[in-house]
């Protein structure tokens, strides 16, 4: 395992150090104009849980599901909302953003980060213009087939861009940007839907899709005005640009240092021709398997339990129509400020101290709401007398969940996959975290309902087993990536006591003059 004293050595013996923590005006708005791609992603998944509880909705779009929900309450509480065509509704534009994910690999690594921002903007913009006026179940799959285009191109795009502005030792709270915005996204969403739902006259959910266009049109707008990263301008050839780039971001002349190592990381791409053969080298097996288990791990939480079908629990738990839209905004609400503990703390107590407080007070809340609701409903589903106190303790405990997602796998699900890559696989392994995490948000989506009703209360635990599994794994498997400068991230893998047996000590490149064999021994 390693520890923060060998990240601490690493950090040390590469130069520019003062500039790990330099924040300049310039970085800070080229960041939080590119943060705003979370706002995309973020209103979608709050937007679909509250429109699919909508009585106009449901019975214009899903009559089956709506005469089901107006069956007795005295039925199964667990099973009452089982449709998969709804669930189908909610899924689609996971499929789309899975796929979209690759193409936009290589517009971000040919045509530079902010195209594919752009390009997510824009596809965004027209599916929630389709949306809003959909007249049949075809135009509603269909628009939200390009929100998730949309969704693909951002998600892939905005963390490595963050990730390659910031200054080392500010990674972590500028990348946790694009998590913020997301949270304001969702939280955002929630309230839209509580205004709309007592809308008169049934088209109160068309407000809500439609309203999907102004944060489509922030990152679209805001793309434009964006520069691109020095790294990615220097991948593309554009030295001179990127010389200058580095100057304005970091806010000084002495720069030598760092364009080394960037000019290392693009010699060292140039010789790569195909970056997806290329991931599957031994080198990068410790880079490829945290792209792939990190997001697999943040969906394995259950989160998008609560964020996707929030009105539906709380319904499900005993909240009339009203009270469980305004319980998603209680959660909503702590999913923004928790957000800002990880801001705070991320670049000081480091990710792995994150991930591992945040897992445990996961844990803990999931078996309670487990048991609170196995309690109260047993394992037939049916509990006439859920009183309003009882009800609000599970939504606690809910919210005590929520949070410790807020400041541990919700920004680090996004962060840690952007900056554990070289230059050469950056843009490809982030399609693949992008995939997976889109994959198994769809999986979990499509069989929630069905799950919640055949495993009821059970479902709780089954998320808690897996929490603690990735607490464990973190434990054991992740390195401290906390300040290393981003194209010297090698060098922690290189020093960690699993990893470093995939990587020789040929394989590890960095710009500085200083032999890679002295910098790994003084690590
Ligand atoms: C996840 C989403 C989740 C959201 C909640 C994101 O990091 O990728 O699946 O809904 O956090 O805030």
């Amino acid at each position: 395992m390693l520890d923060n004293v060998a990240v601490g050595v690493i950090v040390s013996t590469s130069g520019g150090k003062e500039h790990q923590g330099k924040m300049t005006l310039f970085v800070f708005l080229t960041c939080l104009v590119a943060s705003s791609g979370g706002l995309i992603f973020g209103y979608d998944i709050g937007i679909s849980g509250g429109v699919t509880s909508m009585d106009s909705f449901l019975s214009r779009f899903f009559p089956s599901v709506y005469k089901q929900q107006m069956a007795d309450s005295s039925t199964n509480q667990y099973c009452k909302f089982d449709s998969q065509l709804l669930t189908l509704f909610t899924s689609s534009l996971y499929v789309a953003a899975l796929l979209s994910s690759f193409l936009a690999s290589t517009v971000t690594r040919m045509f530079g980060r902010k195209w594919s921002m752009f390009a997510g903007g824009i596809t965004f913009l027209l599916g929630s213009a389709i949306n809003g006026a959909a007249m049949n179940v075809l135009m509603l799959i269909l628009g939200r087939v390009l929100l998730g285009i949309g969704i693909g191109f951002a998600n892939q795009a905005v963390p490595l861009y963050l990730s390659e502005m910031a200054p080392p030792g500010l990674r972590g709270t500028l990348n946790i940007g694009f998590q913020l915005m997301i949270t304001v996204g969702i939280f955002a969403a929630n309230l839209i839907n509580y205004g709309t739902a007592s809308i008169k006259g049934g088209w109160g959910w068309r407000v809500s899709l439609g309203l999907a266009a102004v944060p489509a049109l922030i990152i679209t707008i805001g793309s434009l005005v964006l520069p691109d990263t020095p790294n990615s301008l220097i991948e593309r050839g554009h030295d001179e640009e990127a010389k200058a780039m580095l100057r304005k971001i970091r806010g000084t002349e002495d720069i030598r240092d760092e364009y080394d190592d960037l000019v290392a990381a693009s010699d060292e791409a140039k010789s790569v021709d195909h970056p997806w053969s290329n991931i599957m080298q031994r080198k990068y097996r410790p880079q490829l398997t945290i792209a792939i288990l990190i997001p697999f791990f943040q969906q394995l939480t259950g989160i998008n339990v609560i964020m996707f079908y929030a009105p539906l629990l709380f319904k499900t738990i005993g909240f009339g129509s009203e009270a469980s839209l305004a319980s998603a905004v209680i959660t909503g609400t702590v999913n923004v400020f928790g957000t800002f503990v990880s801001i705070a703390t991320v670049d000081k107590l480091g990710r792995r101290a994150l991930f591992l407080q945040g897992g445990t007070q996961m844990l803990v809340s999931q078996l309670v709401v487990g048991t609170l609701i196995a309690l109260k409903f047993g394992s037939s589903g049916v509990a006439t007398d859920v009183t309003k106190n009882y009800a609000s303790i599970i939504v606690l405990f809910i919210c005590f969940y929520v949070a410790a997602f807020a400041w541990s796998w919700g920004p680090l699900g996004w962060l840690v996959p952007s900056e554990i890559f070289p230059l050469e696989i950056r843009s490809a392994g982030q399609s693949i975290t992008v995939s997976v995490n889109m994959f198994f948000t769809f999986l979990i989506a499509q069989v929630f309902l069905t799950a919640l009703c055949h495993l009821k209360f059970g479902l709780f635990y089954f998320f808690a087993g897996w929490v603690a599994i990735m607490t464990l794994f973190i434990e054991v498997f992740l390195p401290e990536t906390k300040s290393v400068p981003i194209e010297e991230i090698i060098l922690v893998w290189k020093n960690h006591w699993f990893w470093s047996k995939f990587i020789s000590d040929e394989d590890v490149h960095v710009g500085n003059s200083e032999s890679v064999d002295d910098r790994v021994e003084d690590a």
